[in-house]
């Protein structure tokens, strides 16, 4: 049975965790490999509407190990609260492994965020303001705290004293803020320590186990690929690697490439994008708005999941969008929130872009460069019949159907699953994904 990925296409939000809970049913194991708790996955399902950061969406199922993989930085406090509020609504946490090996995000690497960003001014990435990014500054600098280092005061003391003293002169040296209090953080991290170490394991050897038995394992991306560090809009990108490529996911809970047989990318219908950086397809028009409040009234519109931000939306970019399906080596898409295009007149796809009057199909690198294209537009016609209790390709309006063909020509590779509406059998399984 294989090891399937499942990856966010665009800027994140696409309803990764929705399809993971499906998609889970038939996995043995579920594991997060990147990212922290700047993610924010809905899940809605029979037991309720639920917004996961760092808690993987396979928790939901009884007979499910969900592991939270080294490629994570977690914040043990926040963790620490989700389990509570799962397990207050009698969801069994038991199951859960959290890495030994994931690096930790400490006081000084939200502060450093904060600060940070304060200073880049109009510049600024615009992040989740979590301390992700910091977290994986001091882990590729060396200087991280890892989860197996709360767990005793000979392994913790000394490496938050390291850290700490060289981050304090940084905070007040650098951003001229205040020091953080060395004792009391040392103190607050034991404790937290104390309290995670039921879930502390070996998550690689989970992993590892569950493939060698033969048992289906899911991983669930964070994030989207173009937010991706090294294949995303840089610099406006998060710190760590979303998507497959350089087999970010097997980097993430410690397997080979050779293990991973399938990728399933989660696009939506269109795109949307939180925080800064270019975003050629932008809507700034009535269209914007009501794809943003589809759904507002029962808190489903197109606002952050982790920070509450309006999402800045826009058509569907199939420039952005084929590159990633293609430095993922995408076998297989998902297509999510096709019901939100529901009643619209006309539809449209980006399928290139203008620069300095010649058509690019390709993501420039040049961050600059990727500010000035205009996208150019195919227009299709849209339906007015309601999709979200359509649960057969055929049965949807055929305008519909034309804009999933078209979206595979131009994305070069097939929709296998399509999602209509965000609770779990709100779905269209055109191919069984494995
Ligand atoms: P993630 O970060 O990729 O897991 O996505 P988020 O949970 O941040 O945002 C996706 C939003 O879309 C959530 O509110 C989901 O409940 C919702 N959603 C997912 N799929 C669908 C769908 O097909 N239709 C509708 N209307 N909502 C969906
Ligand atoms: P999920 O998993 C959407 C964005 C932030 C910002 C940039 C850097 O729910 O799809 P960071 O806090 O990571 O340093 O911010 O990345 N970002 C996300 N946008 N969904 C997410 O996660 C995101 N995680 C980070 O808005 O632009
Ligand atoms: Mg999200």
């Amino acid at each position: 049975m294989p090891i399937v990925v499942v990856v966010g296409g665009q800027w994140g939000d696409e309803g990764k965790g929705r399809i993971v809970d499906l998609l889970a049913r038939k996995a043995r194991v579920v594991a997060r490999y990147s990212a922290g708790n700047n993610a924010g996955h809905t899940i809605v399902n029979e037991r309720g509407e639920f917004k996961l950061h760092l808690v993987p969406a396979g928790i939901f199922y009884p007979d499910k190990t969900c592991v939270i993989g080294n490629g994570v930085a977690v914040d043990p406090e926040v963790l620490l609260d989700e389990i509570t509020n799962l397990q207050e609504k009698g969801i069994d946490t038991s199951r859960l492994v959290v890495s030994d090996r994931a690096q930790v995000i400490m006081p000084w690497h939200k502060e450093l965020d904060r600060l940070d960003e304060a200073m880049r001014g109009d510049a600024a990435i615009g992040t989740t303001g979590k301390g992700v990014g910091p977290c994986f500054v001091d882990k590729v600098a060396r200087r991280g705290i890892r989860v197996a280092d709360l767990l005793r005061p000979e392994d913790l003391n000394p490496r938050v004293e390291t850290a700490l003293e060289y981050q304090n002169r940084v905070i007040t040296g650098v951003y001229g803020g205040e020091p953080i209090d060395m004792s009391e953080c040392i103190e607050k991290y034991h404790q937290l320590g104390l309290r995670l170490a039921p879930y502390v394991g070996d998550a690689q050897a989970v992993v590892l186990d569950a493939h060698r038995r033969g048992d289906t394992v899911l991983l669930e991306g964070a994030q989207g690929s173009l937010l991706d560090l090294d294949h995303g809009t840089y610099p406006y990108v998060t710190s760590s690697v979303p998507s497959s490529s350089s087999s970010g996911a097997g980097l993430g809970v410690g397997i080979g490439p050779t293990a991973i047989q399938r990728v399933v990318g989660v696009f939506k219908s269109y795109s949307t994008r939180v925080g800064n950086g270019p975003f050629p397809t932008e809507l700034f028009d009535s269209t914007a708005e009501r794809l943003r409040d589809h759904g507002k009234e029962f808190g489903r519109g197109e606002y952050g999941t982790t920070t509450g931000r309006p999402r800045r939306i826009g058509w569907l970019d199939a420039v952005s969008s084929r590159y990633s399906v293609r430095f993922n080596g995408l076998s297989a898409l998902a297509l999510t929130r096709l019901d939100v295009l529901d009643g619209l007149e006309t539809i449209k796809i980006c399928t290139g872009y203008e620069l300095d009057g010649k058509v690019v199909d390709t993501l420039p690198a040049r961050q600059s460069v990727l500010e000035r294209v205009r996208p150019i537009y195919e227009e299709m016609p849209g339906w007015t019949d309601a999709t979200s209790e359509v649960r057969n390709f055929d049965d949807l309006p055929k305008a519909a159907q034309a804009f999933i063909r078209r979206v595979e020509q131009l994305l070069e590779c097939p929709v296998d699953l399509i999602s209509v509406g965000p609770s779990r059998e709100q779905a269209i399984i055109v191919n069984p994904i494995f």
